[in-house]
């Protein structure tokens, strides 16, 4: 049974105490929607040591490596299961220049990567080595093109040269530089916070640059292009109506960018050194995504009843200080059990709105922000997300399944209602149904009634990551401090399930 707390303890369910801490009802007979994939999306800029050592070391490194990719990384992200990797950028993207990073390597000029701690870009990774990249991962790609200092030209033809088959003048470069057959290229976003390090526009200019610049996005050669408009950053609702008005039904997307962040000015917080009360303010703030959805869903609805354009939350995580010692302007930050539940809670959200949101990609996948992967020299650990998305990725291309929860919940920092328990639901192609939930509660186990509203499971199996303290983290000493482990405390009922999600844990289900 539940303790006090720090809070004020609201809304109980309305079973008696005698009864569960909480209850999930599950409708499988309501699932109609499924998760896409690109959910679990990935995102990786020229940003600090993202592509730099931690993607890419090049062929004569010593670290091991495969064409010029980490080895270890390179294996760590084929079992996440990665569906779309989104690149050069974020603001790199605005201020790269595509040609500068095509052909022999010594002969690619060098650029100053201005957004990011001024740090001189050899261009060695570009457009083959990200391509060739996705291809090997089984992932799409999703190019971040540039309107804010590029030209409709330059992007005109970087399309040419990614997609075209033969016997334009792009295709035949590409082929001179070594790739015969064009890559398949779905996903091209046209600008990256063009409100910002995009281009600082108004809404209205940037509204008829997409129209300008999204005309000159062919499709060659059955490759058809998913374009991606420059969206909001969170609650400027303004700029999604604006260009749900102006640009409606010619793009496919629009981006929308939430980050989980005390703010953009003074010190964002320790990655790792943060009280109780932080932390529970940090959920708060991350679970304030489902609002932020649901108004610009609203804004979208009105203009676009059909749900034609999707609802792209191509950036989101947390974002903290600087790890102490590492180099400003390279985002790299520690990744401790609080991070794993903001990943945690913002896929159960993303889950319910997959009518409209069809793809998400965390910052970032490696070395920067909310990564999966972190790397120094020649080693590499996981951190707690990256094991969220493992065991969350069960749910990848599954039914949604619809539910109820009653839990009790708390008034946190800024008035925020946070409830205790998060959780999740869906059904694969095979009939299995997986079920995540978190317990977010820092002090208290809690007993969970799930019911499955008339599916009879016949065995349960399931994974839980917890830890004895919810700023642990993994290092490259002890890689293991955080990770997932067997879980055994679901038992089957008549009626579903009852599962005891011992404090701080985060447990995925597999009822078969
Ligand atoms: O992910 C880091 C940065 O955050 C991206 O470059 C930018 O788009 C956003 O402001």
């Amino acid at each position: 049974m539940k303790n006090a707390f720090l809070g004020l303890a609201l809304c109980f369910s309305a079973t008696l105490s005698a009864q569960p801490d909480a209850t999930v009802t599950i409708h499988p007979e309501q699932g109609k929607q499924i998760i896409p994939k690109e959910i679990y999306g990935q995102f990786a800029e020229h940003l600090g040591t993202c592509i730099y050592g931690g993607l890419w070391v090049g062929e004569d490194s010593p670290i091991p490596n495969i064409n010029g990719y980490r080895k270890d990384v390179f294996g760590a992200l084929k079992e996440l299961k990665v569906p779309v990797l989104r690149w050069p950028g974020g603001c790199f993207a605005d201020e790269y220049h595509w040609m500068d990073g095509i052909g022999p390597k010594e002969n690619r000029p060098r650029m100053v990567n201005n957004n990011w701690g001024g740090t001189v870009e050899d261009n060695s990774f570009g457009t083959h080595e990200f391509l060739n990249l996705c291809e090997m991962l089984g992932c799409e790609p999703y190019i971040s093109g540039n309107v804010g200092s590029g030209t409709v030209e330059e992007m005109a033809k970087w399309v040419e040269y990614m997609t075209s088959e033969a016997g334009s003048p792009m295709a035949d470069l590409r082929r001179k530089n070594g790739r015969e057959k064009p890559w398949k290229v779905k996903y091209f976003g046209v600008g990256n916070e063009s409100w910002g390090c995009g281009g600082s526009m108004r809404p209205e200019y940037y509204s008829d640059l997409y129209r300008r610049y999204s005309t000159y996005c062919r499709n060659y050669d059955g490759n058809v292009l998913f374009k991606i408009a420059s969206g909001a950053s969170d609650y400027d609702y303004n700029w999604t109506e604006v260009l749900m008005r102006n640009v409606g039904h010619r793009m496919d997307g629009v981006s929308l960018h939430y980050y989980t962040v005390a703010g953009w000015t003074g010190s964002k917080g320790s990655a790792t050194k943060f009280t109780d009360d932080d932390y529970y303010w940090t959920l708060g703030k991350c679970r304030e995504i489902e609002d932020v959805l649901k108004r610009h869903i609203a804004i979208m609805d009105k203009y676009d009843p059909k749900k034609q354009i999707a609802l792209m939350v191509d950036e989101w995580g947390t974002w903290w200080d600087e790890e102490p010692g590492t180099v400003k302007g390279h985002l790299y930050q520690q990744n401790t059990m609080r991070d794993a539940f903001v990943a945690s809670l913002s896929l159960d959200i993303f889950h319910k709105y997959t009518d409209r949101v069809k793809m998400t990609n965390i910052a970032q996948i490696a070395n920067v922000l909310h990564s999966m992967i972190l790397t120094k020299d020649d080693k590499m650990v996981l951190t707690p997300t990256y094991h969220v998305f493992k065991m969350y990725n069960v749910h990848q291309d599954a039914t949604y399944l619809p539910l109820d929860l009653n839990c009790e919940r708390k008034i946190v920092r800024d008035d925020r209602i946070l409830p205790m328990l998060s959780a999740t639901a869906s059904r694969d192609k095979d009939g299995k149904i997986h079920v995540s939930l978190s317990n977010v509660d820092l002090e208290d186990e809690q007993e969970v009634a799930v019911k499955l509203d008339g599916v009879q499971g016949k065995s349960v199996s399931g994974s839980i990551l917890t830890s004895d303290n919810i700023d642990d983290y993994n290092t490259f000493e002890n890689p293991g401090t955080v990770a997932p482990k067997e879980f055994k405390g679901a038992k089957l009922t008549k009626d579903g399930l009852t599962v005891k999600l011992p404090a701080r844990s985060i447990v995925t289900l597999e009822i078969k």
